[in-house]
């Protein structure tokens, strides 16, 4: 990262306007106070760290000290207050940073490209560094705790931060929220295929429940066709042999027209027998007539015996001629009566004999027709039972043959179950299986789950155990240009004891040319201790640029040198001088004393008046800007 520019207005002391060009050729660069406005304290309270303050706010949202806000604006102005850095990022990318109190605003700009509102979140994206990290590594403050100066827990959560290591305890921390979540997936697995394996041997009985009951429908359906079979069999045979015995029956009608042929001639001879019967009783009247007159007639005739001439009928005398012709009258006419009494005699005898053959034929044709009758009435009985047999044979035979017809084209309902009990049981094996896959895979997720859950944290040891060897070489190079000569910094972090349990902590261990054990760094005096806190903080800055691939053309040390002997001051600025010249930087140191040191790059001077702080260029830094240089 290069920096190029820094803006002040109304930034705490800087009243106004102000410009600090930060793309300055590398070297070690001085940053002196006037305190103007109260001199009695001299450099102390002039601006110099509010410089640095306004870079931090800018990119940070706070001073070094925590500051936010209000606190930032110069206390006697009103109106807003605003900072702008401008940086280079991988050499190419160019941004301008702005932010502004009241109104509150930050902006970033890239290139020539239009200005855009962004959080800080955006921001430190773009910065790839927090706030932590940027102060350990850019800005060594007159108030940040060195390094070494943390306690223990603080100083591993911040070494920590910068080695990203808590990314792998918050994989191992997934890692065992996801052992978590597929136990449980486990746990509803494993119950799912117990509740599949209930539901597939109640699925397994029920198949074999349907095939029982499909059988048993089959054997019933065959044996009740055969039964059947057998009913329309007989059926057709007692039809067969009915009709065999109706046949026998054939001359019913013969008999039938017999009997009428009988009966008619009975009509037939009965009513001649009327007619004759007629001309008899007609005949045989006038034969009783004829008689009854000839009866008469001999009366009369009677009367006239012995009579002489006296008239039987009215006493008169008579001749006896006349008598006789009476009598002779009387004969002749007795002649002629019994004449046609024997004519209807003879008439009578003709139809008495004419009815006596009517009457006989009848007679014979009754007695002929009434066994013809019997036979009939028992014949035409046996046909109608005939009759009424084949009638119900023939029902039997359609009732058997429809029966037959529904037995055979009769659905066997068991057939559907065991289609659907077979289906169900095929897609419960299907799910069976699946689950098991899911199982084996949720097992093989859980067993890699869980496995991570350690191997995360064994991972991060072994990042721990690498960045601590990288940060003792920086440190331990660090040393020896602080006149630590034969002086080794040890570090010490969390270890898993024997019992499985991890100790935390941050050891700082010291082994010197006057002791062979490693002993705590708090064990040294003011002095050695400022030398090996500035090397810790020089190696963690060091560390913390190479883990981000980063180079700056900026540090800024304020105030560094408190408890440093006369020596340790020439040694740390000559430290600086070779820093900036090895890491190619720019670097500042900030200080309230004055060192009598020829080889900064120029030197600056903060003053501050009534009308607050400005950066005040020394001859130095005009020789630099006139091209002189040392
Ligand atoms: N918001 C503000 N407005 C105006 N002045 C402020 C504001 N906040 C702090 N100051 C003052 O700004 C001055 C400069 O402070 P700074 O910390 O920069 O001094 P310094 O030069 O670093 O001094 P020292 O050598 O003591 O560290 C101080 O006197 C401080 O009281
Ligand atoms: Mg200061």
């Amino acid at each position: 990262m290069k920096f190029i520019n820094l803006t002040l207005h109304n930034f705490k002391s800087f009243a106004g306007d102000h410009e600090f060009n930060l793309d300055r050729p590398h070297g070690l660069y001085f940053l002196k106070g006037e305190n103007k406005s109260e001199p009695r304290l001299g450099a102390n309270g002039s601006g110099k760290s509010t410089i640095w303050d306004a870079l931090f706010w800018t990119l940070y949202g706070k001073t070094l000290r925590g500051l936010k806000a209000s606190n930032v604006r110069t206390w006697w102005l009103s109106g807003s207050c605003e900072t702008s850095v401008e940086f280079v990022k991988d050499g190419v990318f160019f941004f301008t940073v702005r932010r502004s109190w009241n109104p509150n605003s930050l902006t970033i700009t890239e290139g020539n490209g239009p200005s855009r509102i962004v959080t800080q979140d955006d921001l430190e994206e773009v910065l790839g560094l927090g706030p932590d990290e940027f102060e350990n590594a850019f800005i060594i403050g007159q108030f940040s705790h060195m390094f070494f100066d943390l306690a223990s827990a603080p100083k591993l959560a911040l070494f920590s931060d910068i080695m990203g290591l808590q990314y792998w305890m918050d994989c191992s921390a997934d890692a065992s929220a996801q052992v978590k979540v597929l136990g449980n997936d486990q746990h509803e697995i494993e119950l799912e295929i117990a509740s599949l394996d209930g539901r597939l041997e109640q699925g397994e009985e029920a198949l074999e429940e349907a095939r029982r009951l499909h059988l048993d429908f089959k054997t019933l359906s065959a044996n009740t066709l055969m039964d059947q079979q057998d009913k329309l069999e007989k059926s057709q045979k007692d039809l067969t042999a009915s009709n065999k015995e109706l046949k026998k029956h054939d001359h019913l009608d013969e008999l039938q027209s017999a009997i009428d042929e009988m009966e008619d001639k009975i009509e037939e001879l009965t009513s001649k027998r009327s007619v004759e019967g007629d001309k008899l009783k007609s005949a045989r009247g006038k034969m009783d007539k004829a008689y009854a007159k000839i009866e008469v007639v001999e009366e009369e005739l009677y009367k006239f015996e012995g009579v002489e001439d006296t008239c039987p009928f009215c006493n008169q005398t008579v001749s006896k001629a006349h008598i006789k012709k009476e009598v002779k009258a009387l004969q002749k006419k007795k002649d002629k009566l019994n004449e046609e009494f024997f004519k209807w005699d003879a008439e009578d005898s003709k139809y008495s004999k004419i009815l006596d053959g009517i009457n006989l034929n009848v007679t014979n044709l009754v007695k002929d027709i009434g066994p013809k009758r019997i036979n009939w009435k028992i014949a035409q009985e046996t046909v109608h039972e005939i009759k009424s047999d084949i009638q119900q044979d023939q029902g039997e035979i359609d009732k058997h043959k429809e029966n037959i017809k529904r037995i055979k084209t009769e659905k066997n309902p068991y057939r559907d179950q065991i289609d659907s009990s077979m289906k169900n049981i095929s897609a419960l094996k299907k799910s069976r299986k699946e689950s098991n896959e899911e199982l084996k895979d949720t097992l093989t997720d859980l067993e890699g789950s869980k496995f991570w859950v350690k191997g995360f944290k064994d991972l991060r040891l072994f990042l721990v155990e690498e960045a601590l060897l990288m940060l003792e070489v920086e440190v331990n190079n660090c040393l020896i240009q602080l006149g630590l000569i034969n002086w080794e910094v040890k570090f010490d972090v969390e270890r898993e004891t024997k019992s499985g349990t991890v100790s935390k902590g941050f050891q700082v261990l010291i082994r010197s040319p006057d002791n062979e054990e490693l002993v705590p760094w708090e064990a040294w005096s003011g002095g050695e201790s400022q030398r090996l806190r500035l090397g810790g903080t020089m190696g963690l800055a060091n560390l913390i640029l190479q883990r981000k691939g980063m180079v700056s053309n900026l540090q800024i040390w304020d105030e560094p040198s408190q408890h440093l002997s006369p020596e340790g001051l020439e040694d740390l600025v000559d430290l600086l001088a070779q820093r900036a010249q090895t890491l190619n930087q720019q670097i500042f140191l900030v200080d309230h004393n004055s060192y009598d040191y020829g080889g900064f790059e120029a030197v600056f001077c903060v003053e501050k008046g009534h009308g607050g702080s400005q950066i005040v260029v020394t001859e130095d830094e005009i020789r630099l800007r006139d091209g002189g240089g040392r």
